[in-house]
């Protein structure tokens, strides 16, 4: 080789090396160090080196993540130890036995665990060989995977070479997986070129990395976590698999930074129930939490059954999928006329829970992902909200099912449906004579974060539509004791403070008025900035809808679909009943300045137990103060609930004080005495 040459494959060389540094600071640690314009710089640096000296490639330089040509097949690779999996625990009872078994076989009690999120993803194994990668496959059967090693190159926090102090040989296995976000954008862009969904971020993920076309491998945004060592040689590890754990990351791998070390068995149980609230603030699927016994001679003690360790189990929380068949498609008309398809299924089990019903989104949606009526259909349901109906099963389909249309009229008042030309929702536009949109919105009005008349609950609210008693939500004020005492089920006491109830309605923030009336497009944060902008109901019915567009987080649409609820003849109607009820239509001039969190600006962060979001960030603005969504100079005070996000460090930062619920609690009393 000349000097010159050996000069260029050194500086290849030195490259490489610090584009691996980087990339390590950056996906491992998530610390960069420069910038993306100098990283890119070296890396062009490197693609021409390479480009000029062929001779000077090499597989594990990172010029190659982004996949080479395509294989026919994948290459068959044996497990030099296989790839076992694990035992599963249904419940505590069931995890309790599982260490009651292995105190038995060991013969004391054993201490020392780790519990680690059980990603939802695939299994593979990456052999480093001289600490470059060599090959990296699935776990297949556990004895024989497939050659992905291409694919996944692709990954950038997949280390293709290891630092100096890494055993000579070394076998690590991990998770690939896609996050929520990705796996929901990658089923987007399949929708639109038709192509059959993904049914969940594993599928997706296993369907990704077992691409015979790297770089198709190499456009999906997957990741890896690695969660254990298969066998190493020429090197030290240390024989706990926490400090393994440890050790890996500073081999530059990347280690889930949820993973926890216990103590005692108590303490590990505790944490493993629990991450079944908190699945939900990761950004990836997990189906359970992964628990092991940290001393690696005690794993080797308790050995293995068939292909299950007894030194390890998973803690499987219940399936929030299931299938079912959709029975049909109904339909339900909004409090502002939009028409909203629902799902009507075989009733099903899921998480515990019979489902009958599942949202559907809209026409649009249901096209898109081609569900029809007739189908087998994927349905999710994730903590509180509503199931959804994820997508078909197109291969059992029979040729039975038909596609869905949406009816040419109003299912419940028979108008002929409207059509906006770039909304995705169809609406009846028969504002005033459907009754399912006066129906709705009489709901809404008594609603909590409405008018809070929490007496009028969805049974009473029925019965007061149906009788004809209330017809708008103006004839709520209107109520008498004896056409309460005609309804079913009505007693004197109740009677009486349903009516107190509605009394104390009267008097409810302007805000709380205007988010009541149903106004399209007007949610409670819009009718907050109204109210603070107009401070009463008769200056925002006369303002333009320039004047309403000018203020700041206000757009256009809004401002007219303002402008419009209030030229409509009926809605003053409605509001001319409401005022000479005595309902409140102005927020008192000035009077903020009085309130007790007038000139406090505070920013939430994590979950609350008394408090929806809306809810707390309510009771803050009528309390008069202000609410912010990232911690800043101006900000005077954090609310920190559970799991709080980044705003909690920064608040730490710019030394906010924080406050738990408690203690806001404890603030609004005692600025509230200091005024009366
Ligand atoms: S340990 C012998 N740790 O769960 C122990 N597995 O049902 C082998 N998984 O095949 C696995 N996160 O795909 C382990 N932190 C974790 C894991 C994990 C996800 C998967 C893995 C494994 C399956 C077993």
């Amino acid at each position: 080789m000349s000097t010159d040459l050996l000069a260029i494959q050194a500086r290849a060389e030195e490259l490489r090396r610090l584009i691996n540094y980087h990339n390590y600071r950056y996906y491992v640690l998530d610390q960069p160090e420069i910038s993306d314009a100098e990283y890119d710089r070296l890396m062009n640096e490197l693609r021409e080196i390479e480009a000029a000296h062929p001779e000077l490639q090499s597989p594990d330089s990172p010029t190659q993540r982004v996949g080479a040509t395509p294989a026919e097949a994948f290459r068959v690779v044996q497990h030099r130890i296989p790839m076992l999996s694990l035992a599963n625990a249904f419940s505590e009872e069931q995890l309790r036995a599982w260490y009651a078994r292995a105190t038995r076989l060991a013969g004391r009690e054993l201490r020392g665990f780790t519990v680690e999120p059980k990603v939802d993803g695939l299994a593979v194994s990456l052999v480093y060989e001289e600490r470059r990668l060599a090959v990296g496959a699935t776990r297949g059967d556990g004895f024989h995977g497939e050659d992905i090693t291409q694919n996944l190159r692709t990954i950038r926090r997949v280390p293709l070479s290891l630092p100096e102090q890494a055993p000579r040989v070394l076998e690590v296995r991990g998770e690939v997986f896609l996050s929520k976000d990705a796996f929901r954008r990658i089923n987007d862009e399949r929708a639109r070129e038709g192509q059959p969904l993904f049914a969940n971020p594993r599928n997706a993920a296993a369907g990704s990395v077992r691409q015979l076309d790297p770089r198709i491998t190499a456009r999906r945004p997957l990741d890896i976590i690695i969660y254990q060592v298969g066998w190493y040689e020429g090197g030290e590890l240390p024989r706990s698999h926490w400090q393994t754990l440890q050790c890996l990351k500073e081999l530059g791998f990347p280690v889930n930074p949820a993973n926890v070390y216990c103590d005692t068995f108590e303490e590990t149980v505790r944490c493993a129930l629990a991450w079944e609230q908190r699945r939900e603030t990761l950004d990836y699927e997990i189906d359970g939490a992964v628990i092991k016994i940290d001393d690696l001679d005690v794993q080797r003690e308790l050995g293995e059954v068939g292909r299950e360790p007894r030194w390890a189990i998973a803690y499987k929380f219940p399936p929030t999928q299931a299938t079912t068949k959709l029975l049909d498609i109904g339909i339900n008309v909004g409090r502002t006329g939009s028409l909203n398809p629902y799902a009507i299924l075989e009733p099903v089990q899921v998480a515990g829970v019979t489902i009958k019903l599942a949202a559907l989104h809209n026409e649009e949606d249901i096209r898109r992902k081609d569900i029809r009526i007739g189908d087998w259909v994927i349905i999710q349901r994730a903590g509180e909200v509503i199931p959804q109906v994820i997508g078909p099963i197109v291969s059992r389909r029979t040729g039975q099912e038909r596609p869905f249309e949406l009816p040419a009229t109003c299912p419940a008042c028979g108008t002929p449906i409207e059509r906006v030309p770039g909304e995705a929702m169809a609406r009846c536009p028969n504002w005033f004579g459907c009754p399912a949109q006066r129906y709705e919105r009489l709901k809404h009005f008594v609603s909590r974060d409405a008018m809070d008349i929490e007496t009028i609950g969805e049974k009473l609210a029925e019965a007061l539509f149906r009788s004809g008693l209330v017809q708008d939500v103006a004839d709520l004020y209107s109520l008498t004791k004896e056409q309460l005492l005609t309804l079913e089920r009505m007693g004197d006491k109740s009677a009486q403070s349903v009516l107190d109830n509605i009394a104390a309605s009267k008097n409810r923030p302007l805000a709380r008025l205007i988010f009541a009336l149903s106004i399209r497009h007007v949610g409670l944060q819009t009718a907050q900035l109204l109210a603070a902008h107009f401070k009463s109901l008769d200056a925002l019915m006369a303002a333009t809808v320039d004047e309403i567009d000018a203020i700041e987080g206000i757009g256009p649409k809004i401002a007219e679909s303002v402008v419009e609820f209030f030229a409509a003849e009926e809605n003053r109607k409605v509001i001319e009943k409401l005022r000479r009820a005595g309902v409140r239509m102005q927020d008192d001039g000035g009077g903020r300045d009085g309130l007790p969190l007038a000139g406090l600006t505070f920013v939430v962060t994590g979950r609350l137990q008394g408090y929806t979001r809306l809810q707390i960030e309510q009771r803050i603005r009528e309390l008069g103060g202000q609410v912010a969504d990232s911690v800043t100079k101006k900000t005077t005070h954090v609310i920190v609930g559970e799991d709080p996000g980044s705003k909690a460090a920064r608040a730490r930062q710019l030394g906010k004080p924080m406050l738990d619920e408690a203690a806001f609690e404890a603030l609004v009393a005692e600025r509230s005495a200091k005024r009366q």
